[in-house]
């Protein structure tokens, strides 16, 4: 018996090797860690149940049959993160360079089935280049059959993508379907093809940082979600994500406790908003004097950032907090913004996550630029996404709420369910110096008349008092009583029961 174990022990760190030291070691090189190296740092030590070791692939074309490696390049199995279930597979870049034969698309299958079947979260930790050229159409079939699954598991249960080196063809694209995507600045890149590739058919000469490095894809194409300086540093930020998700979109919301009082005023709260109207000010502040302890996870900081999403906590229970920011283009919704913001609150509502939204909105983004762009379109999303969101969606306006974007950040009419405004609140179809030109514009001329016309304008439309009037607003509050109005919101809203007609599935302006 003594023996049979030691070549248990023999064939499992033949295993644990993967392409072996010298390959391991042009990983470190390249100041990235091992496959293995990240799944202990990201498990709760002592965590790790590990499938489908010896796994080798089963290819012989190019002389792959000489080349056969235990596990054929991807890590998988399962463990946990604060003590909850997640499953995982991390890619050994030193195997191959991670891409995917069928036996390794086999082994994702797995642990996407089983993550699916036991309703847990799974994240996938990609360090490769796609699909096994020497395999061919298995390989292409393989990651069908992956994506497949991502398809399937879309809105049932978390899939996170965490990006740690250079990926292309199929691992950007399964990455794609997944809920959140995060990178590692300087040595993970993203591109559906290579540099070298993009030179022989485009004959344009770029870097990897250029084609797909973190910067591009957290700033310009807005793929990844949120990049970090290291290994280490990301895979502990992704925890962080999924201490705040539930388990799956029919499990309760995840609660811890909470240590900072719900009822306590925050007298700051009162004089955030400047006295003119036009100054802006960081609703960032806003958020985390709301969120308990201020821990707020933001999910795309550098992109759209007129608009800030993300998640905290209010008394113990996840909340995904939407704000327009007035330090960034006034808080302006345009296209990208839109977009964001639309997926977002998307998630909130597959995964029954209650929606805070804080408004101070000046409006659409006017121009050529945004309208050849779709802004159209793509700010229908928002609106179509905060219309059909059923979770609890509570709003708060705290100055702006002008024209088509008062509708569309969760105004009442979108069934809303607790809709409250700051008394700074000026709730309108416009700005008064806008709204004045127009309706007055034979006035023009006149500065004294266009004064009068505006102080009027101001006096009788720019304060949520015409709203709260008709309803629309629930109740005027005082800024200090934020936290607390929430908190009691979100306790009484806790069975809250409302579906949406019966349908295959909607058919969001995409
Ligand atoms: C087989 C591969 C491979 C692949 C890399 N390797 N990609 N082997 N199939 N797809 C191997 C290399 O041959 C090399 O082996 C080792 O991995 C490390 O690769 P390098 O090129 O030395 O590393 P690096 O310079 O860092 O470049 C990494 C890379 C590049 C950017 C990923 O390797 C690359 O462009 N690979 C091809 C990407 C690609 O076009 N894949 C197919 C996509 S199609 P040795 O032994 O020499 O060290 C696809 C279909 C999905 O995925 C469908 C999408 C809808």
């Amino acid at each position: 018996m003594k023996e049979i174990l030691q070549e248990l022990e023999r064939r499992r760190e033949v295993a644990r090797l993967g392409g072996g030291q010298a390959r391991i070691d042009a990983q470190h090189a390249r100041g990235k860690l091992t496959a293995r190296e990240r799944i202990d740092i990201f498990l709760d030590e002592g965590s790790f149940e590990e499938f489908d070791m010896f796994v080798e692939h089963r290819s012989t074309d190019f002389g792959m049959d000489k080349t056969k490696i235990a596990g054929d390049g991807v890590v998988t199995g399962w463990g946990t993160v604060n003590g909850r279930t997640v499953f995982l597979f991390a890619k050994d870049f030193t195997v191959f360079g991670g891409s995917l034969s069928q036996a390794h698309a086999e082994k994702i299958m797995k642990v996407q089935d089983m993550a699916l079947k036991n309703r847990a979260p799974i994240i996938g930790i990609y360090d490769a280049g796609g699909a096994r050229i020497q395999e061919g159409v298995a390989a292409l079939g393989g990651y069908a059959e992956v994506f497949q699954r991502n398809v399937l598991a879309s809105g049932v249960i978390p899939q996170i993508s965490i990006i740690m080196g250079p990926c292309a063809g199929g691992d950007v694209y399964s990455p794609a379907m997944t809920d959140f995507i995060f990178m590692v600045r300087d040595t993970s890149y993203m591109f559906v093809t290579g540099p070298d590739v993009v030179k022989t058919v485009t004959n344009e000469t770029v870097t990897s940082e250029q084609l797909g490095g973190a910067s591009v894809h957290t700033t310009k194409s807005s793929i990844a979600d949120a990049a970090y300086d290291n290994d280490i540093d990301t895979l502990l930020q992704v925890r962080r994500l999924i201490d705040f998700l539930p388990q799956s979109n029919t499990a309760a919301l995840p609660e811890i406790e909470c240590y900072q009082s719900v009822t306590d005023p925050d007298m700051s709260l009162d004089t955030i908003i400047p006295a003119n109207a036009n100054k802006p000010y960081d609703i960032k502040e806003l958020i985390q004097k709301v969120a308990d302890e201020g821990d707020f996870f933001e999910i795309q900081a550098s992109f759209a950032r007129n608009i800030v999403c993300g998640f905290g906590r209010i008394e113990g229970a996840t909340v995904g907090f939407v704000a327009n920011q007035p330090m960034v283009l006034a808080g302006v919704l345009d296209s990208d913004a839109s977009r964001k913001a639309a997926r977002f609150v998307r998630f909130c509502d597959c995964f029954n996550i209650p929606l805070v939204t804080f408004v101070d909105v000046p409006g659409f983004l006017p121009g050529t630029a945004q309208e050849y762009g779709g802004l159209i379109k793509h700010g229908a999303k928002l609106l179509f996404a905060y219309a059909e969101a059923t979770v609890p969606k509570l709003t708060v306006i705290t100055r702006k709420a002008f024209g088509g974007a008062y509708d569309v950040m969760a105004s009442k009419h979108l069934r809303g369910d607790l809709n409250y405004a700051w008394p700074t609140a000026q709730i309108a179809v416009m700005g008064a110096k806008g709204a004045v030109e127009i309706i007055f514009r034979k006035d023009i001329a006149d500065p004294e008349k266009i004064a009068a016309h505006t102080k009027m304008y101001e006096d009788r439309f720019l304060s949520p008092f015409v709203a709260a009037e008709r309803g629309y607003i629930d109740e005027v509050i005082k800024p200090h009583s934020t936290r607390r109005r929430l908190a009691q919101g979100l306790k009484m809203l806790r069975n809250k029961d409302l579906t949406n007609p019966w349908k295959k599935h909607d058919n969001i302006p995409l």
